[in-house]
């Protein structure tokens, strides 16, 4: 039997990471094939893993739109599938290579297997084109590897066959256990200089296509205000590197003592980041699942969220992207003690770190 693991971008190589790890383990026959829908950001986490794909398909190029990505996967990963004839095909998420690969995969009538599958908003653009592209990959999927109970229940409101549905745990915990090292130093001096102790250091992320222009500016607004208005709160952003992001970060944000923006970080100073600073301020999916197990409160800058699992554990806040909103959410937990420290003791809803043991465990179960 042979297995095909496909991603593109940052997240989901972070996320199959721990699935090629198992397959590797375990000695199976398995290939990996990258879009490179994103290529450092991509190319960071494959050496971080250790992970040298069979095929890469290079399509990244400056400033692309959603048309080029998907007609670019489609149309490259053909070929390749058509030689390789993978029993299944595993894609990971909702960016736009999981759903055009889930696609060229039923074209090719070839199975596909959804890691992080069942997550929802229902609201068609936001975010977008997450939203829909998870919707549509779950139509063509065979095997649905849910995170949780909230996304396997999702899956069977749409009339989606329980025993196609699996909960396993997001992989995401997997490679966090992985990586997280407390007594990592960071190779780089400029964030070693930082006053991790003394200092409340707030870690901010936004890169999400529906926060662009107005939302994001108010996001960048609100970061600035809280730095001024506070001296002991100093702010740390790697700038995603799409442009849209860089463009709007450096009108807001740069040239204050007390923000810094730097290049996106690896995985493991990234982790680390995570795990010395007070507070993280993100629109990212991932962090939202990481940042529980590192005892990190998160205030959740987008209108909607698919993994309310957090808010509800009481670990994470939605707070948008208006301007004083945001404000008065960290003004909160940057100043009432007891606020700061019930959001930050919670388990984390998103799994145990088993969850590609699992995955692979009934991928073997089912295929055989
Ligand atoms: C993509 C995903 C999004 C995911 C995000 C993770 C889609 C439509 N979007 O968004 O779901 O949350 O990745 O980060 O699938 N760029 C580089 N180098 C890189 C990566 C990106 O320069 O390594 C720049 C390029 O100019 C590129 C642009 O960013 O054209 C946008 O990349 P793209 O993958 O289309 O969108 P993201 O915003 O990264
Ligand atoms: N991440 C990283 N370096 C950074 C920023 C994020 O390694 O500078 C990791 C983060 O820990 C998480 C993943 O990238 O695992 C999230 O990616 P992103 O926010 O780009 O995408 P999303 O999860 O929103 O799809």
């Amino acid at each position: 039997m042979k297995i095909a693991i496909i991603f593109g971008t940052r997240p989901e190589a972070i996320k199959m990471a721990p699935i090629i790890k198992e397959c590797e383990k375990r000695n199976l026959n398995f290939i990996t094939i990258v879009t490179a829908q994103h290529r450092e950001l991509l190319d960071q986490k494959l050496e971080v893993f250790n992970i040298e794909p069979h095929y890469d398909l290079d399509i990244m190029q400056a400033n692309q739109d959603l048309f080029y990505v998907t007609s670019s996967v489609i149309n490259e990963i053909k070929p390749i599938l058509i030689k390789e004839k993978p029993d299944i095909v595993l894609v990971q998420g909702d960016t736009t290579t999981t759903f055009a690969t889930s696609l060229a995969a039923f074209y090719l009538r070839i199975p596909v297997g959804h890691v992080e599958a069942g997550l929802r908003t229902w609201n068609k653009y936001n975010p977008f084109p997450e939203e829909i592209n998870r919707q549509l990959t779950t139509r063509l999927t065979d095997y649905n590897f849910a995170p949780t109970e909230w996304a396997k229940q999702n899956l069977i409101k749409e009339g989606i066959d329980p025993d196609k549905i699996f909960v396993t745990g997001n992989t995401v915990i997997d490679a966090l256990l992985m990586i997280v090292d407390p007594n990592y130093t960071f190779t780089d001096d400029k964030l070693n200089r930082i006053d991790f102790l003394n200092k409340k250091i707030i870690l901010l992320t936004s890169h999400r296509r529906e926060n662009f222009g107005e939302p994001m500016r108010n996001i960048f607004l609100a970061c600035k205000y809280i730095v001024e208005t506070n001296p002991d709160v100093e702010l740390i952003y790697p700038v995603h590197p799409n442009p849209n992001v860089q463009k709007t970060a450096n009108e807001i944000l740069k040239g204050f003592d007390r923000i810094h923006l730097i290049e996106p970080l690896d995985y493991r100073p990234f982790v680390q980041l995570m795990n010395k600073c007070y507070l993280i301020m993100t629109d990212s999916g991932g962090i939202q699942e990481e940042a529980p197990s590192l005892g990190k409160p998160v205030l959740v800058l987008r209108k909607t969220t698919e993994r309310p699992e957090a808010i509800e554990a009481g670990t994470a806040r939605l707070v948008g992207t208006d301007k004083d909103f945001i404000i008065d959410n960290a003004q909160k937990l940057l100043t009432d003690k007891f606020e700061y420290k019930n959001m930050s003791s919670k388990a984390n809803p998103y799994g145990d770190g088993k969850a590609a043991k699992r995955i692979i465990d009934i991928i073997l179960h089912h295929l055989k």
